[in-house]
């Protein structure tokens, strides 16, 4: 089958499709297609599939535009850079990556918690800033995690790791809010089930976000919400920009109402909320939670895999 990759990926599932014996077009420019490029080449290469990254936009133009292609593949965990109701429409069939960044975004969501909490960025700053003048009782205090609660919006695999790890190696009290119960969070990890998120917001001192995105979660942490946390509390974010009212939570960092603020993603990636990055009591990184070799690797293999069994006839098993 003739699939294109719409930008260079590492190579175990490219090794994979090709002894699969399919034939293989890559975009070798290493940066995103724009919507009208990847237009005009998914409607003149007469493609079988698609193996398609989180920074395509796979709306129903590019779907009318290409009508060979019958399955998306998304190198991702998220999906929300296609339009899955009109892939539906279509018959087209859409599938993702899950599984393969679990452990690696969990290990990242609390890398941000703890360089936030023991304000590694700042010291970095402090001494690259040539302002590190020796030992001072009262220099950068931080502070201890242990026995502080943390709030996981949403409890599915990475949500569920982070949990293992804070309740196995930190000591913490777990909360949670999901659309659905985790009776194994609860029993594995201790975690307690907030139905509300008002709820975990007022009672947290870190909380995470592990949704995915769509119309019930883009805002999520909206104004209001963000106004309901803790004076000393701190907001994590390695899901999706847009699960975060970005204004809303720059005014309330710049009001001091919250204690901090770490995130991986942006609503309109690679740009930033006016005033973000002008922020002292904010950690920013460039969306590389799932960036471990491990991780990527896997997602490779999935991806592809996603491709040969629908080609081979077999079930797609991470179809969306
Ligand atoms: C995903 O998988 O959705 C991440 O955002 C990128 O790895």
């Amino acid at each position: 089958m003739k699939i294109y990759i719409t930008r260079r990926i590492p190579g175990p599932g490219i090794e994979l499709l090709k002894n699969a014996g399919h034939e293989l077009k890559i975009n070798e420019e290493d940066r995103p297609l724009t919507d009208e490029e990847l237009n005009s080449e998914l409607s003149a290469g007469k493609y079988d599939g698609v193996l398609s990254l989180l920074t395509d936009n796979i709306n129903a133009k590019v779907l009318d535009s290409a009508p060979s292609v019958k399955i998306y593949s998304n190198y991702a965990v998220g999906f929300n850079n296609i339009n899955i109701e009109e892939a539906k429409k279509r018959n087209i069939v859409v599938s993702n990556t899950p599984g393969t960044s679990t452990n690696a975004v969990a290990e990242f969501t609390i890398a941000l918690a703890m360089n936030i909490a023991k304000r590694v960025d700042e010291g970095d700053q402090f001494i690259r800033d040539g302002k590190y003048k020796g030992w001072n009782p009262n220099l950068l205090i931080g502070e201890e995690i242990l026995n502080k609660t943390w709030g996981l919006v949403g409890a599915g695999r990475i949500g569920g790791r982070v949990a293992e790890i804070l309740y196995k190696g930190f000591g913490m009290k777990i909360v949670y809010h999901d659309i659905k119960r985790n009776e194994e969070l609860e029993k594995s990890y201790g975690a307690e089930f907030k139905e509300n998120i008002e709820d975990l917001i007022k009672e947290s001192d870190i909380i995470s976000l592990h949704v995915l995105l769509d119309e019930s979660t883009k805002h999520l942490m909206n104004k209001e919400r963000i106004a309901m946390m803790k004076k000393t509390a701190v907001l994590i974010n390695t899901s999706r920009g847009s699960v975060i009212d970005e204004p809303a939570i720059v005014s309330a960092l710049e009001n001091k109402m919250i204690r901090g603020f770490a995130t991986d993603v942006y609503e309109f990636e690679p740009s930033l909320a006016e005033g973000l990055k002008e922020l002292p009591n904010v950690v920013l990184t460039p969306h590389i939670a799932s960036a471990t070799e491990e991780a990527r690797n896997a997602m490779s293999v999935q991806a592809a895999e996603n491709l040969i069994n629908y080609f081979a006839g077999k079930e797609v098993k991470y179809r969306v």
